[in-house]
């Protein structure tokens, strides 16, 4: 049996990894403040999911903690030694950073230095992911060559057919402020593995998903696109002809891939996580689906103006992961995360009505 700190433990991914762990019977501890509320108002309220959590799990502790509270956090790490630490608290919006820079800087970096330095002085053995993301890049990415298809943009040399791969630049790009506090985080944990031989181990996201996202508009693409179809409400495309690519990966297999980390790790490693070229999809066609699995057409407006620094087209490169950790590969279909997510929130949405 393992001690397990999850940060961000009531949202999306830090959700998945507590149900994971805990029923392989390890004892679980989460941190989660709810700022996930305070960042994106009542829709982006996590509390249901920790509720949820304290009732189907065995053996889990809910830390109603801030990251930025250095006091607390060393309390408890003195009071436990763990021997896993999954941080996935953030403020996790592109957009949003631009009216909060402040809070969006101590959230993401500050809060990880702070993680990060807690758990080598009092745990210098466990092993530390962090959830990074593709935003590190900046829009570095939109520098490929593109051919544009009917229903989507694509990479015009077969080179590019992969997707990103961790070797694109992560400076001199821009990246929004979320990006640059991001990959200032980023940077601090590959120290912290490389320069104290710490076993960190970062992963840079693309499209994280599941159907525990409190998906807005600002944050939780697939979440959020399901939540307006099934609540007749209309969904805003912000340019690129609405053809922009993301490639989903759903929450489980993000676990997975910490898990093969975790039994393996190799300190201060970055890699790229998202659903691959399988996963991908563009705007249109993600509407397209949306409709054919609710059977409901959807109500959706353009603008013409994308969000500044947004990707045109981003799939991760699984190259390095795979060849990393071959045990690990996709094992939730772009159409199984579709389901989950429709299924969700039309429970939600009934029992929210009832
Ligand atoms: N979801 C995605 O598409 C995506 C993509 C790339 C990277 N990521 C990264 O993965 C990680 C997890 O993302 P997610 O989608 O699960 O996000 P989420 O917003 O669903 O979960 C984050 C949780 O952290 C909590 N939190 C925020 N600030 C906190 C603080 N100061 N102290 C304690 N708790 C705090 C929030 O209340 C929330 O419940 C984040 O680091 C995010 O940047 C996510």
């Amino acid at each position: 049996m393992k001690f397990i700190l999850v940060t961000g433990s009531s949202g999306l991914i830090g959700s998945e990894a507590v149900e994971h762990f805990d029923r392989q019977g390890h004892r679980v501890h989460g941190i989660d403040n709810n700022m996930r509320a305070v960042f994106f108002g009542e829709p982006g309220d996590t509390t249901w999911n920790r509720d949820r959590l304290l009732k189907i799990t065995k053996k889990f502790t809910h830390h109603d903690l801030d990251i930025r509270d250095r006091t607390r956090l060393d309390t408890l790490f003195r009071s436990i030694r763990f021997d896993l630490i999954v941080h996935c608290a953030a403020q996790p919006s592109h957009d949003k950073a631009r009216d909060i820079p402040i809070l969006d800087f101590e959230v993401n970096a500050l809060g990880t230095l702070n993680l990060l330095e807690a758990t080598r002085l009092h745990c210098p053995n466990a092993v530390f992911i962090l959830l990074s993301t593709s935003k590190v890049y900046g829009d570095a990415p939109n520098e490929l060559p593109l051919k544009e298809l009917e229903m989507r943009w694509d990479y015009a040399r077969p080179d590019d057919y992969q997707g990103i791969n961790e070797n694109c630049r992560i400076d001199r790009t821009l990246h929004s402020l979320f990006g640059a506090s991001k990959a200032s985080a980023d940077l601090m944990a590959q120290e912290y593995g490389r320069y104290f031989g710490m076993k960190v181990g970062i992963f840079r996201g693309g499209c994280l998903t599941g159907p525990s996202h409190s998906g807005v508009e600002l944050h939780g693409f697939l979440s959020y696109l399901v939540k307006v179809a099934i609540s007749d409400t209309t969904y805003t495309v912000f340019g690129y002809k609405a053809k922009q690519v993301r490639d989903n990966i759903h929450s489980h297999d993000v676990v997975c891939a910490i898990e093969e980390f975790a039994a393996n790790p190799r300190p201060g490693e970055v890699y790229n996580l998202g659903g691959g070229r399988e996963n991908s999809i563009s705007m249109l066609e993600a509407i397209a689906k949306v409709e054919q699995m609710t059977g409901k057409k959807m109500s959706w407006t353009y603008v013409d103006q994308n969000r500044i620094g947004d990707h045109i087209c981003y799939i991760s490169d699984l190259r390095k992961l795979k060849s990393h950790y071959p045990n690990w590969n996709i094992t939730v279909s772009l159409d199984e995360i579709f389901h989950q997510i429709i299924v969700d929130h039309t429970q939600r949405l009934s029992s929210a009505g009832a």
